[in-house]
């Protein structure tokens, strides 16, 4: 096929993005406007004001996805857009503008998930790298094992029964006083603490080895808060993050290479914005090596929420030939490997 050029959107959260992939790897612009600030003040992403937001933002940040990468629509393939999972009125914002920009234009549409994105950010700075292989998926929303079989093909090995990785990042970053986001914001104050400070239980669920629990681990850290206050001790903000953090980092890394071993992957992806977490991809790496295992990590910028890597998901789409139509709409529990 001759060059595919992809125009993506995504506006699944709290970023507005606009990205163009040539042929799935080849990131030619990547433009993202984060939020982050308009939301801190009420220590987490407000749906309304997300959803707001994007509607102010998403045709600049498309026009200027086309400027920086030197072309106009006649010279886009398709436009891929995000429609789930994620907050239904912000999904709305970029599922509304792609469908119009595709009425309007002729170019065809292609809806994408949002997860099938993140785990396709690791084809960006790895050429290389072709299914099958194995993905740890820890985003705000989601922890998954997922056996990445073909372009499109997944399998779920584990996923986690209560709080995702990153929701209990943001939940205990809130308890410490951290405020949001508060995964970065954990992960930068641990450089400063001792992970061996304080034993948080590794909760392990019974039934599933490569299922993953992290409510209780959250309890124990508002406990362990709890307690120091009644007792008037003052605590160690940096020595219960970086505390904190081992627990989920070492149960995340465990798992991972038992499935690996067990499934037999000797290539493993981290995906989501907790893969930009710099002590799970050091633990990841080290137990990685240990085992001869191939570990891919994307770089933070795409770890986290962007549209380069639904351009990405949105190629190997359109070259199976799958295209959406007008009905596409936002669905906000969508799940992995559901069209
Ligand atoms: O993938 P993402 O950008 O959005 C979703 O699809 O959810 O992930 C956002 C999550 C948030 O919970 C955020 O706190 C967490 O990723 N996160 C991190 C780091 N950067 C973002 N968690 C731990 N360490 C980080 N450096
Ligand atoms: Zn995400």
């Amino acid at each position: 096929m001759e060059n595919v050029t992809i125009l993506a959107i995504e506006s699944s959260c709290d970023e507005t993005a606009a990205a163009v992939v040539r042929n799935g790897r080849d990131v030619l612009s990547n433009v993202i406007y984060s939020q982050i600030d308009l939301h801190t003040v009420y220590g987490g992403v407000v749906p309304e004001i997300a959803s707001r937001k994007h509607i102010e933002k998403v045709t600049q940040v498309v026009d200027k996805a086309l400027s920086d990468a030197s072309l106009t629509l006649k010279e886009i393939d398709a436009i891929a857009v995000t429609y789930g999972p994620g907050l239904v009125g912000a999904l709305l914002v970029g599922v509304s503008f792609a469908k119009s920009l595709s009425f309007a234009t002729g170019i065809p549409l292609i809806g994408v998930h949002h997860i099938e994105g993140h785990i396709c950010a690791n084809y960006i700075e790895n050429k290389e790298l072709k299914p099958p292989f194995m993905a740890l998926v820890v985003s705000g929303g989601h922890t998954h094992l997922v056996k990445v079989a073909d372009y499109g093909e997944y399998e779920i090995l584990g996923r986690t029964r209560d709080d995702a990785a990153g929701e209990a990042f943001d939940k205990v970053a809130r308890a410490i006083g951290l405020g949001y986001p508060g995964g970065p914001k954990v992960d930068k104050v641990s450089k400063e603490g001792n992970p061996d400070a304080i034993v948080f239980p590794k909760a392990k669920v019974n039934d599933s080895v490569y299922d993953f629990s992290f409510s209780g681990l959250k309890s124990a850290v508002l406990n362990y808060l709890n307690q120091a206050q009644m007792k008037d001790e003052t605590i160690n903000v940096a020595d219960v993050a970086a505390s904190f953090q081992k627990a989920v980092v070492d149960v995340l890394v465990e798992h991972t290479i038992q499935a690996a071993g067990e499934y037999g992957f000797k290539e493993i992806a981290l995906a989501g914005g907790v893969a930009s977490n710099s002590s799970l991809r050091s633990a990841m790496e080290e137990a990685c090596k240990k085992r001869g295992l191939t570990l891919y990590r994307p770089s933070p910028i795409f770890c986290t929420d962007n549209a380069a890597m639904i351009g990405v998901a949105g190629y190997y789409e359109y070259i199976k030939g799958n295209r959406s139509d007008f009905h596409l709409n936002a669905v906000p529990s969508l799940k992995l490997g559901e069209r």
